[in-house]
C-alpha cells in the first residue's frame, strides 16, 4: 500500500484545533453583499467623519431648511425604506446596516439619553422642533424584516459634534463650545453612550452586524452581552481590508486572504476565525453621505471590484448613500440592480461543477465549450483547510498547470484568460497541502460573462450598430 504524504499530515494534525465560524460569523459570511447605508445629519450637511465641524454647526446650508445644528434640518420628505430594500434586494445583498448615529451625533431614534442637567438628549428625531417625529429605526427594521433582509446599526462610540467628542474620543471644546454643543465629561458622555446603545441593543430585536467604528469606549463586553448573535462584535470579530476604494489588491496588497487571523490579510495557521470584509462607495469620489453632482460607479468599474472584494473571500459592505428626499436615487438602484443581474447570472449557471470532500476534483467540458473562470469554495463551517492547490488542464496523457493559490475559503474566483476547448477536456482542483481533509463546496467552470450594456451608452441612431454586450 503506498501512504501519500498528504494522509500522513491529515492523520498527524487530526487532533490539532481547527477554528471555524460561530454562528454569527457564518451568517455574515453567507452573503457577498451587506448594504452599509449613510443616511444622517452628514446627507444635510457635508460628508466627511465627522460630518459636523466648526464651519458648518451654525450655519445653514444654501439647500437645507436649517442649521445644521438644528434637528428640524433632517427633513427627508418621501422616506421610504421600503424603497431602499427593493435596492438591497437587487443587488443580492442580505444584511443592511445603518447610520443610527454618526459623528454629528445626530440619532435617528427618540432616544430616551438625557444630558448632565436631567434635560432630554436634543438632537434627535422625535423632538420638539424635529421636521421627523417618528423613529426612523423602527421603520428600517420594520422594511428589513419584510424584505426578509438581516439588519444592524452603525453607532460611532467615540465620536459625537454635538457633545464634543471627537473622532479620536477626545474633548473637541477645550478653548470654545460653540451654540448649541454641550460640553459633558468624559463620565457623561460614557454614561450617555451607554445609554444610547443599550436602546440600540435591546429595542430593535436580534442584530446581524453592529459597526462602532474606531473605539469601544469600554462598552464591548456590554455588546457581548446583549447582541451574542451579531458579528462584528468582541466574540464574534470580523476584520477590515485596509481600504475604502474597493481596489484592495492595488492598495493594500495582493496576497492571498485568509477567515482566520486578525488583519488586513488573515494568517493561515492562526486559531481564530475572523472573516474579513471591504466597504467600497458606489461613488467613484470618496463620499459616503450623498451630495449632488457626483458620479456613480458603472457596472463595468463594479466588476473588478466584486473580484477583488468577494472573489478573494471577502465580503462587500457596499455603500448606500441614501439621498435628502430620503429615497435609493434612480442612477443608484440602476447600478445595484445591474451588478445583482450580473453576479446572479454570470455565476448562477456553471459549465461544470463538483463538490464534496476530498483532495482532487474534476470537472469534465464538452467539445466545444469555452471557459475563462473558475469559481471555489469550501464548507467554511468545517473551517478553513485547503493551504496549497494547483488547477489545472488536461492536456494529451498529462496536466498543464492554469493556476496555483493558496488560500479558498468562502469563496476564491480565478478569472483566466478565454479557452475554447476543441475536444472533450477536464479541469483538475489538485489540493497539494490541507490541515484536514477539505470539504469542498464548489469547484466550478463558467464561460464568459456578458455585461448587459446601459440604455445610455448603446449609441442610438449614430455610427455602426454596436454589440449589445461586452465582456465583464
Ligand atoms: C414606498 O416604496 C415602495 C416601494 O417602492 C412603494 O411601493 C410604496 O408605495 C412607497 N410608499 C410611499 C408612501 O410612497
Ligand atoms: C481631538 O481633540 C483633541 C483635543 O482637542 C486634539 O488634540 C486632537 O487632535 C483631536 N483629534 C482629532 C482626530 O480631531
Ligand atoms: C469642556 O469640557 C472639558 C472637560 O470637562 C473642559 O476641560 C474644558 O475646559 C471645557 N471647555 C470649555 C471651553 O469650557
Ligand atoms: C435572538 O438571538 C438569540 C441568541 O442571541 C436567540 O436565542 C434567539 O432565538 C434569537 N431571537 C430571534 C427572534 O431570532
Ligand atoms: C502553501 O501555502 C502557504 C500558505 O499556507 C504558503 O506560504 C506557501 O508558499 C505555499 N506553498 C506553495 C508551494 O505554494
Ligand atoms: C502545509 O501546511 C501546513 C499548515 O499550514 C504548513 O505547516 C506546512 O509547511 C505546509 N507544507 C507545505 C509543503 O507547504
Amino acid at each position: 500500500m503506498v501512504v501519500r504524504p498528504w494522509i500522513l499530515l491529515l492523520l498527524s494534525r487530526a487532533v490539532a484545533g481547527l477554528p471555524v465560524p460561530s454562528p454569527a460569523q457564518l451568517r455574515y459570511q453567507s452573503t457577498d453583499f451587506v448594504a452599509l447605508i449613510h443616511f444622517n445629519m452628514g446627507t444635510f450637511a457635508h460628508n466627511g467623519d465627522p460630518c459636523c465641524d466648526k464651519t458648518n454647526w451654525n450655519v445653514q446650508a444654501p439647500y437645507a431648511a436649517g442649521k445644521t445644528s438644528d434637528a428640524g434640518t433632517f427633513n427627508p420628505k418621501q422616506l421610504n425604506t421600503t424603497q431602499w430594500m427593493e435596492s438591497i434586494a437587487a443587488l443580492g445583498a442580505n444584511i443592511a446596516v445603518l447610520t443610527a448615529k454618526h459623528g454629528c451625533g445626530f440619532a435617528l431614534w427618540p432616544t430616551e439619553a438625557t444630558l448632565p442637567d436631567g434635560s432630554p438628549y436634543g438632537y434627535n428625531v422625535g423632538m420638539p422642533g424635529a421636521a421627523i417625529q417618528y423613529d426612523v429605526l423602527q421603520r428600517f427594521v420594520d422594511s428589513a424584516k419584510s424584505a426578509g433582509v438581516g439588519y444592524g446599526f452603525y453607532y460611532s462610540i467615540m465620536k459625537n459634534f454635538y457633545l464634543c467628542h471627537n473622532f479620536s474620543g477626545k474633548n473637541s471644546c477645550m478653548e470654545e463650545v460653540l451654540p448649541r454643543q454641550r460640553n459633558v465629561s468624559e463620565q457623561d458622555y460614557i454614561r450617555i453612550a451607554r445609554q444610547q446603545v443599550t436602546e440600540l441593543w435591546t429595542k430593535y430585536g436580534n442584530l446581524s452586524r453592529i459597526w462602532v467604528d474606531s473605539g469601544l469606549g469600554g462598552l464591548g463586553s456590554l455588546m457581548d452581552e446583549l447582541q451574542p448573535q451579531a458579528a462584528g462584535t468582541p466574540k464574534n470579530p470580523i476584520d477590515w481590508c485596509g481600504t475604502e476604494s474597493g481596489h484592495p489588491s492595488r492598495d493594500v496588497g495582493s496576497s492571498d486572504v485568509w477567515s482566520t487571523g486578525h488583519g488586513y490579510f488573515g494568517q493561515a495557521d492562526a486559531d481564530e476565525w475572523v472573516p474579513k470584509f471591504c466597504d467600497p462607495q458606489l461613488f467613484e469620489e470618496h463620499i459616503w453621505f450623498w451630495e449632488p453632482n457626483l458620479h456613480v460607479r458603472s457596472l463595468s468599474e463594479m466588476i473588478p471590484i466584486y473580484h477583488d472584494i468577494v472573489g478573494r473571500g471577502m465580503v462587500m459592505e457596499l455603500a448606500f448613500s441614501i439621498d435628502r428626499e430620503g429615497l435609493v436615487q434612480k442612477s443608484h438602484a440602476s447600478v445595484y440592480g445591474q451588478l445583482g443581474a450580473w453576479v446572479r447570472n454570470c455565476y448562477g449557471s456553471p459549465l461544470a461543477a463538483t463538490s464534496g470532500p476530498g483532495m482532487a476534483f474534476t470537472l469534465t467540458l464538452e467539445a466545444g465549450s469555452q471557459f475563462d473562470r473558475i469559481q471555489l469554495q469550501e464548507d467554511i463551517v468545517l473551517g478553513q483547510r485547503v493551504r496549497n492547490y494547483t488547477l489545472e488542464q488536461s492536456k494529451g496523457s498529462g496536466w498543464h498547470p492554469l493556476v496555483r493559490g493558496s488560500a479558498i475559503g468562502r469563496k476564491r474566483i480565478h478569472l483566466l484568460s478565454a479557452t475554447q476547448v476543441s475536444e472533450r477536456t477536464q479541469l483538475r482542483l489538485r489540493i497539494e497541502n490541507a490541515t484536514r481533509l477539505p470539504q469542498i463546496r464548489q469547484f466550478a467552470a463558467f464561460s464568459p460573462c456578458q455585461e448587459v450594456q446601459e440604455a445610455s451608452d448603446t449609441g442610438l441612431g449614430t455610427g455602426p450598430p454596436q454589440s449589445p454586450t461586452k465582456r465583464g
